[in-house]
């Protein structure tokens, strides 16, 4: 896999709520800011490749688990022992050739065989937005089929983690009936009710079509399951701040931050509107 380049940023404020602060910079400095086992849940999502372009002769990926790493070796260090690590990571197709990438599940496998985290359940959320996404080998040769489910890995390091399913009984569906690991929660795309975007577009057109973003029903699913009024929800990947807004109208406590000028803009000016 080909490098990319990680802006060089150190942790600004970007704007701050009663209940949490957003921040700018890179992960790991972030979390270094936070202290040990404050958090009762991580739920980020980064980016699906790392830093790298996802290839057909590299389709485990071993940087990839080695770029995670220092976050995860972090995050470990702010959870509480009985805190939840929920990792978006879905698998790629390759750039060069119609196959399938698999980096997230050898980042998982080696978290697992280190002995340190167990895996308590994978989620499934069928995710429309993908649908939209210009692929290759879908669009333009329609070798392949489209891909709209992205996993969603639920770790710990005890089985016993603090879990209120009743809390998310209103998410139920006809598809998912009781307490399902397939969430069907909403279309991204349909999910900004955010002011307009930096170009004065009042309909938000531009921010809407952030391809990476995850819709509040997601962050605010993990929250409602694994954590209490009050308690601390970190995101240190959080983009266009969704793990904000689901932590601040759900009263927990939040500590967000990413490190690009663009997702960070969007959060900020999303989290300021819930205090209009
Ligand atoms: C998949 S997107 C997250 C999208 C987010 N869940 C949302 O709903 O908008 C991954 C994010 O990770 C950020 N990122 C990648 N590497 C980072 C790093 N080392 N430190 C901080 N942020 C990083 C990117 O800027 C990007 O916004």
């Amino acid at each position: 896999m080909n490098s990319r380049t990680a802006p060089d940023t150190a942790v600004r404020t970007v704007t701050a709520t009663g209940g949490g602060t957003l921040t700018q910079g890179d992960a790991v400095d972030f979390l270094r800011t936070l202290p040990d086992a404050t958090a009762r849940l991580v739920v980020t999502s980064p980016w699906f490749t790392g830093p790298f372009t996802a290839s057909s002769t590299d389709p485990t990926s071993p940087g990839f688990a080695k770029w995670l790493d220092p976050f995860v070796a972090e995050i470990a260090r702010v959870l509480r022992p009985d805190g939840s690590l929920v990792l978006e990571l879905g698998c790629c197709w390759a750039k060069d050739a119609p196959v399938r990438t698999v980096q997230n599940f050898s980042a998982i496998t080696g978290l697992l065989a280190g002995g340190d985290w167990h895996l308590l359940q994978e989620f499934y959320w069928y995710n429309p937005g993908f649908l939209d996404s210009d692929v290759e080998w879908r669009d333009r040769r329609r070798e392949r089929f489209d891909d709209c489910v992205s996993t969603w890995f639920w770790l710990a390091r005890t089985p016993d983690v603090p879990v209120d399913v009743k809390a998310v009984r209103g998410f139920q569906n006809h598809l998912t009936r009781t307490y399902g690991n397939f969430l069907v929660l909403g279309d991204s795309a349909a999910d900004d009710h955010g002011p307009a975007d930096a170009s004065g577009d009042p309909s938000g057109e531009r921010e809407r079509a952030h391809a990476e973003r995850f819709p509040v029903a997601l962050p605010e699913y993990f929250i409602r399951l694994l954590t209490r009024e009050g308690e601390l929800v970190v995101d240190p990947f959080a983009g266009t701040g969704a793990t904000a807004l689901a932590a601040e109208t759900t009263g927990r406590a939040w500590a967000c931050n990413d490190f690009s000028d663009e997702a960070t803009g969007i959060a900020e000016r999303r989290i300021d509107a819930l205090r209009r």
